[in-house]
């Protein structure tokens, strides 16, 4: 029998994968989820286990085959048009070509002696978007992190530390009449910033929930005045926390403005670029981050508009010496007492994580392939193609739209001519609840003014305006159903 840690079954395993994965990419069909009861699929995959046994289990091909094939058909489908409810993307299938490669080469990289090639595709990765900052080439950093949640987190907590430079050694102040430290947000902010502020000893009492205007953004002259009225109740604001582009609606909050006003009250500026970053590529939508050169910190998920396999965030420091700041501490097993060319790269002691997906390598390997086109190209065709079906929307009498979609985010309402008000909120939870059952399209949906409207973001390569018109027809068709049911 070939040993499970040999090369002899690598092969057929791989073209096992191959052909389930080639067949996966090549159907176009319009689907959403296949939502299955979670008995029955745990059935289906304890059927697929090897029967208990004291000696390992002879390989049968037939049973990877299953897997592959359970996995792939059940959960979300990102490579159909059908798919237009969440923000990961549908992958360029080469990224994940580059993934499979490092969950075989198994290369953490947190340490340069571990992954040099992530470390170093790290380092040039962040000098080739810096292109897009503006910051002076060798005074930022730039560190990798699992998810855009995590780079949150670490970014306010390099700032509560700089701002509060006791705080890792002694805890809190604050006790003693001391200023407490507090954050602003936008009120639409991210559910991950005020769970990160929650982890560093920040209370929802010292979270500064900043006014918003019509469009969903944070309203600069309105900040002023509500982080003055903060300071006057004993708060000290280390850090504002402003969005590019937000989750509910994508909004891009005016960073050029709050830039300014941080600066002049002396606050560090983290902008959660998480789903807009990516923006930054396209020379026709940078505008749209004007100002990003002023923040402290920014956090840009490349597993969002970067089309590649999650998680890949890039936390971006403006001042090298920043990104030091976030974890104080020493551990001689992995941080080197005696620094040299090697152990400049390491990121060990600036990301959370110790071990370290290589996460960089797939995102380093479309940009040297393609180059920065690939990203530009498809990321002004998403935010095009939302602006088209947000035209689309403003012909149809019945459906209502709730905002001019910046990117490629856009919440709209079913409204029939004989739903009154109190209803609205009540039909658009149903429809998306019984869209996501029956499996022909996936969407999700968010509150907006406190009322539910359906969401949807572009995301999907294959997309078309005529699909949109499809879910429509899928939209008014569910609620069709759903008001015979209930009469
Ligand atoms: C604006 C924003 N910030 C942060 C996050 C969290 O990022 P992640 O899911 O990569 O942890 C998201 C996720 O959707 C987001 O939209």
């Amino acid at each position: 029998m070939a040993s499970a840690f040999g090369a002899e079954l690598f092969r057929a395993n791989t073209e096992t994968v191959l052909g389930r994965l080639e067949s996966h990419l090549s159907d176009s069909s319009i689907r959403g989820l296949d939502l299955i009861d979670p008995e029955t699929l745990t059935q289906a995959a304890r059927a697929l286990m090897a029967a208990e046994r004291d000696e390992i289990a002879p390989f049968d091909e037939k049973r990877l085959d299953g897997i592959v094939d359970l996995y792939v058909r059940t959960g979300i489908q990102v490579h159909s048009p059908g798919y237009m409810g969440r923000q990961f993307s549908g992958v360029v299938p080469l990224g994940g070509v580059v993934d499979f490669v490092s969950s075989v080469v198994n290369q953490p990289s947190s340490f340069y002696e571990a992954g040099q090639l992530p470390s170093v595709a790290e380092r040039i990765m962040a000098e080739e978007l810096n292109r897009f900052i503006g910051w002076e080439p060798g005074s930022f950093a730039m560190v990798t992190t699992s998810g855009g949640s995590l780079a949150n987190l670490t970014a306010l907590l390099a700032a509560r530390n700089k701002a509060f430079p006791d705080f890792w050694s002694s805890g809190s102040p604050g006790a003693d009449g001391a200023p407490r430290p507090a954050v602003a947000v936008g009120a639409d902010v991210h559910y991950s910033v005020s769970r990160a502020a929650g982890i560093l000893g920040i209370g929802e009492s010292q979270i500064v929930r900043l006014p918003l205007d019509r469009e969903q953004r944070i309203c600069p002259e309105r900040a002023r005045g509500a982080l003055e009225a903060a300071e006057r109740q004993g708060l000290k604001v280390f850090a504002l926390v402003a969005s590019a582009g937000t989750t509910s609606v994508g909004a891009f909050d005016p960073l050029d403005e709050l830039g300014d006003l941080a600066r002049e009250l002396g606050i560090w500026l983290h902008v959660d670029g998480a789903h807009g970053a990516g923006l930054l590529v396209s020379d026709k939508l940078r505008h749209k981050l004007r100002g990003i050169e002023k923040a402290d910190s920014l956090a840009w998920d490349a597993h969002k508009m970067m089309f590649v396999p999650a998680p890949c965030t890039l936390l971006f420091y403006r001042n090298k010496e920043d990104s030091d700041g976030a974890f104080q501490q020493h551990a001689s097993y992995v941080f080197d007492e005696e620094p040299d060319r090697y152990t400049e790269l390491d990121s060990g002691g600036r990301n959370f994580e110790c071990t370290k997906r290589p996460m960089i390598m797939p995102l380093w390997t479309l940009w040297s392939v393609y180059g920065r086109a690939l990203f530009a190209e498809k990321i002004e065709y998403l935010c095009e193609l939302t602006e088209e079906i947000h035209g689309i929307l403003l012909e149809e009498p019945d459906f209502e739209t709730v905002h001019r979609p910046e990117a490629n985010i856009l919440c709209f309402r079913h409204r029939p001519a004989d739903l009154s008000d109190e209803h609205v909120h009540r039909l658009q939870v149903a429809i998306r609840n019984r869209i996501k059952i029956q499996g022909n399209f996936f969407i999700s949906k968010v509150n907006v003014d406190g009322v539910a409207a359906l969401r949807v973001v572009m995301m999907n390569h294959r997309i078309t305006a005529e699909n949109f018109r499809m879910l429509l027809g899928e939209i008014r068709r569910v609620a069709a159903e759903l008001s015979a049911a209930a009469r």
